[in-house]
């Protein structure tokens, strides 16, 4: 199937509405992008440090299981029993040597293979599986696993480049960044969107809205146009990061840039100031990274705040974002709390994460009824998707929709890459 979209310029500076609530537009993603060549982020290994470890995730819409297997090796596989399709594991994470489906207690290994079932060979000489039934020809679908530096990727595709070609140098380098140390797990956190996964994926890749929706990040400075920034791209600009270094504009500079817009940056004061402590710990002395790997993932620095985030679609007008908050082995008692308290800042209850839930979802309520409307997204200019030193920009929005078109099928004749 050839969707039949108009992209009125090949530059993706518009794109339709109709892309965030078409239920073919989605069947066909969950098919090309995330069962199809596409790397999606799992889990961090740090999830299952021991053997028999499992923690469950999400490919798409697919249910999978990450588990470790008792000779180290890590596996993921359909978290869907070969027998009636119940899901097999419902926590979130745990340790058993088999993992049994609650259904009829059909067993698998932390291979994902089944490995037996109940009466199987009847009872009493009656019933039971018929003789050449093949538990290994029904054991559930396999990804392939890449570990990158600790942050675990899949897909089910046979024709997927290696991981170290799908995220690139600059892909590698930023996971390399944030998982250099190892990892202690603080804590999760879901939140449910009422808009369609893509917006998501826009937002992480809009540095232009950060300052301007939260209102904390710019009446508090943790995040301001004003700061030395950028968007930097890998060669596809299907990934990007957002970024900026800590305390490098002025109130003064940063109260006249933003003089016309509703900011008003001595409105409040904080009584308790703990929330915006900072202690600068990577040697390139950013407060903010936010690099995003195509189709589903983020890893998250603002401030001390660290996270990876998954977003899992949930049809077309639905998605959710699950995070896992992380510091690191070494942090003292004291980091380990900092980190705690800056954590407020994020999640579905957060300071800031919780206005980018209500701006798609207010997207996702105005533009049903505009199939024939179109996002503008010209900010940062037109034309070829370049990295830009500056952060008044959504030219990653239109890398992420160009790699997308490819995935799908569907590019414009002559669409930038
Ligand atoms: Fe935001």
């Amino acid at each position: 199937m050839k969707p039949d979209i108009a992209w009125p310029r090949n530059d993706y500076s518009r794109v339709p509405f109709w892309l965030h609530h078409d239920e073919d537009i989605y069947a066909l993603e969950m098919e090309r992008i995330f069962r199809g060549p596409a790397w999606s982020y799992l889990c961090l290994e740090a999830e299952i440090p021991n053997p028999c470890d499992f923690r469950t995730t999400w490919v798409g819409d697919t249910p999978v299981i990450v588990s470790r297997a008792k000779d180290g090796v890590i596996h993921a596989f359909v978290n869907r029993c070969s027998h009636r399709g119940a899901m097999i594991v419902r926590e979130l994470r745990g340790n058993a040597e088999r993992l049994v489906c609650l259904y009829h207690r059909w067993c698998y290994s932390n291979a994902g293979e089944l490995t037996g079932l109940p009466f199987r060979k009847g009872l009493k000489g009656e019933g039971g599986m018929p003789e050449d039934f093949d538990m290994k020809a029904v054991s559930p679908q396999r990804l392939k696993v890449a570990n990158c530096h600790g942050m675990l990727f899949g897909t089910f595709s046979d024709r997927a480049e290696t991981i170290e070609a799908y995220l690139g140098e600059f892909g590698i380098g930023m996971v390399r960044r944030f998982l250099s140390r190892p990892v202690r797990i603080l804590g999760y956190s879901r939140q449910r969107i009422a808009g369609n996964w893509k917006l998501y994926a826009e937002n992480l890749r809009d540095t232009y809205h950060a300052s301007l929706l939260h209102e904390f990040f710019v009446t508090y400075g943790v995040d301001r146009a004003t700061q030395k920034g950028g968007v930097k791209m890998d060669a596809r600009h299907r990934h990007n990061m957002n970024h900026a270094y800590a305390g490098s504009d002025s109130q003064e500079e940063a109260k006249a840039a933003y003089a016309d817009t509703a900011a008003r940056l001595d409105r409040m004061q904080l009584r308790d100031k703990k929330l915006l402590n900072y202690k600068n710990e990577f040697p390139d002395g950013m407060n903010l990274a936010a690099p995003t790997f195509f189709p589903n993932a983020l890893l998250i620095q603002i401030n001390n705040t660290l996270g990876t985030r998954q977003i899992r679609p949930k049809g077309p007008g639905a998605h959710e974002v699950f995070q896992t908050l992380f510091g690191y082995v070494d942090d003292d008692e004291a980091m380990t709390r900092h980190r705690l308290i800056s954590a407020n800042l994020v999640g579905p209850a957060g300071f800031v994460s919780m206005e980018d839930g209500e701006a798609i979802e207010v997207i996702q309520k105005a533009t049903r009824s505009s199939p024939e409307g179109c996002e503008v997204i010209e900010m940062g200019g037109r034309g070829p998707v370049a990295d830009q030193a500056h952060r008044v920009t959504e030219a990653p929005i239109r890398g992420f929709w160009s790699y997308w078109a490819e995935l799908m099928g569907v590019e414009p004749a002559g669409g930038i890459r």
